[in-house]
């Protein structure tokens, strides 16, 4: 297992941060090249403080064999939508083709994960996990059977230019329908390992049970206009689930309530959750097993950290 840590609370200048109020101060952390299972059987108990990750979900999508058909642009998993406008469009793993083996294979991955992150997280700690709205409850029901509270859903509302929707090979001769709706919204789940005692007693105690609002003002709310990861961000981290950092960084804030303790990304792909929670100041862990993905996040993480992005609207456009 390779490990690097990063950072103890660096003074790097002060780019503007999306989300961040002390922007000057850097939040330390650590990654590891490592499969999430065998980290998360012999972490420390009550170590973990926050969890936000965006796991796999064809649970194949990532295996050797399936990269290498989506590298190739044929068969498997993976679907390269056409290029539109000039752009070439980044693949997107195929929910669709998933049956009934691979939905019990899910279900059986989400209820490990709950079941092996549960004694590493403190009690009262936050799990923002993205899903997708066909499979969503595959991860909920797992959650719920190994003990986590279901606090809610956050709706990241994000139009892309998926197409898809159309009868496949018959969108000529049925040129009015849609075979399912076109997403305009992701789901992330929210869980919280119980609290001890009452959320104000905890907090004390954990430093964790409750979301870090807004502001005093504002508390933190269920719906995030967000935008896909483009651009420069995609120049830095070219993983093909990067997840935005404008986004990002609204999530982890909220994820540790009192910005203390340690925040884990146990899939973290090209580290956009570990650069996010290092650009808010706080404390991270993350871990990805695939080796040309860990050294990506290695060289991607510092550079998404001092990326300052742009407030846009859900379809990229800015406001
Ligand atoms: C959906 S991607 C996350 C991408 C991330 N959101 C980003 O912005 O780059 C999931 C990642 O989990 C990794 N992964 C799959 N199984 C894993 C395991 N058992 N342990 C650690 N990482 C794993 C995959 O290689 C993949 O990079």
């Amino acid at each position: 297992m390779q490990t690097i840590q990063a950072g103890n609370r660096n003074r790097l200048g002060s780019p503007k941060l999306f989300g961040c109020e002390k922007p000057e101060m850097l939040g330390s952390y650590e990654v590891a090249c490592a499969d999430a299972f065998e980290w998360l059987a012999v972490a420390k108990p009550n170590s973990i403080h926050a969890v936000v990750t965006d796991p796999p979900y064809g649970l194949v999508e990532y295996t050797p064999r399936e990269l290498e058909k989506m590298k190739n642009g044929r068969g498997g998993v993976w679907r390269i939508p056409p290029s539109f406008d000039g752009c070439r469009r980044r693949p997107l793993p195929r929910f669709t083709v998933l049956g009934t083996r691979e939905h019990a294979a899910l279900r059986d991955f989400f209820s490990r994960l709950a079941q092996s992150l549960l004694p590493v997280l403190v009690p009262g700690s936050h799990v923002f996990i993205a899903t997708n709205p066909l499979v969503s409850y595959l991860v909920y029901e797992p959650f719920i059977q190994a003990g986590f509270e279901k606090r809610g859903e956050i709706i990241r509302v994000v139009h892309t230019l998926r197409g898809g929707d159309r009868p496949k090979n018959a969108h000529e001769e049925f040129p009015e329908i849609s075979v399912m709706p076109k997403s305009c919204w992701e789901p992330w789940g929210l869980f919280r390992k119980p609290c001890q005692g009452r959320v104000q007693d905890n907090l004390r105690k954990w430093k964790t049970g409750g979301l870090r609002r807004v502001s005093q003002e504002q508390p933190f709310k269920d719906l995030i206009l967000s935008c896909p990861a483009r651009g420069e961000e995609r120049r830095i981290a070219p993983h093909p689930s990067l997840k935005p950092q404008a986004f990002l960084r609204q999530i982890v804030r909220a994820a540790l309530p009192m910005g203390e303790g340690v925040l884990l990304d146990p899939f973290m792909g090209s580290g956009s959750t570990i650069a996010a929670a290092s650009a808010c100041g706080l404390h991270s862990i993350g871990l990805e097993s695939n080796p040309e993905y860990f050294q990506m996040a290695v060289g991607a993480i510092p550079r998404l950290t001092a990326y300052v992005p742009n407030e846009v609207n859900s379809n990229g456009s800015k406001r």
